[in-house]
């Protein structure tokens, strides 16, 4: 089925090959994309906020993606935002071509905090590969979690990675600027552990 030109989630014609951006977007602009972003209320604002980037959610659960599809109209977006309803490891690893994404973002990943469930985290090191690989030179990835443990296996591998460096992590500056989980973690006094790394090879 053809996608409407000013459709939110947006639906591929084959699962099996990259994705044309420029079949994606209308317009040729930098591309960040947020990985597992639930209802999508801060690609809402950065989509209104920064209309000369495209803005891209990748969400797993259908009721959440169909949030951001009912409310981007009401704000007056519709070009540079998508929603694919597809697990994130296999959007990076298949569906994103090499060398296009500006930027990633990674906001409260599941941190399956029981030790046996520690392989169906998001952030392993093969997939940290495929971050880098679909990252433009001098790209980011930007990441937040309140789990602890989680955020200190992330940190390996990206460092043993070889291709990013660590800078100065984004933090929002405003309540519009926080994620929903964000939202709440906030009000409940939890410390937020932030990092955000530059593609400098590979
Ligand atoms: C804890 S919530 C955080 C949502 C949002 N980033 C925020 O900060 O408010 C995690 C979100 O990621 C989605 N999710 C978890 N694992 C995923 C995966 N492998 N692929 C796509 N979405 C995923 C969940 O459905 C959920 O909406």
């Amino acid at each position: 089925m053809q996608n409407a030109p000013s459709a939110i989630l947006y639906s591929p014609a084959s699962w099996f090959t990259r994705l044309d951006w420029s079949v994606v977007f209308p317009k040729r602009q930098p591309i960040e994309v947020d990985l597992g972003c639930g209802d999508g209320s801060l690609l809402l604002h950065w989509a209104k906020k920064f209309p000369d980037h495209n803005w891209l959610g990748v969400e797993r659960l259908k009721g959440r993606v169909l949030k951001l599809e009912r409310k981007a109209p009401r704000l007056g977006i519709a070009g540079n935002l998508r929603a694919l309803r597809i697990e994130s490891g296999y959007a990076v690893e298949w569906l994103f071509p090499p060398a296009s994404v500006a930027a990633y973002h990674i906001y409260f990943p599941d941190p399956w905090p029981k030790k046996r469930h520690y392989k169906r985290r998001l952030i392993q090191p093969e997939f940290v590969a495929a971050l880098a690989r679909t990252l433009e030179p001098g790209g980011f990835v930007n990441l937040a979690t309140d789990h602890a443990d989680y955020f200190a296996e992330m940190l390996p591998c990206f460092n043993a990675h070889g291709g990013f460096e660590r800078v100065e992590p984004l933090a929002p500056a405003t309540p519009e600027e926080m994620t929903d989980f964000e939202r709440d973690f906030a009000m409940e006094g939890r410390p937020i552990h932030r990092a955000r790394f530059r593609k400098v090879k590979g």
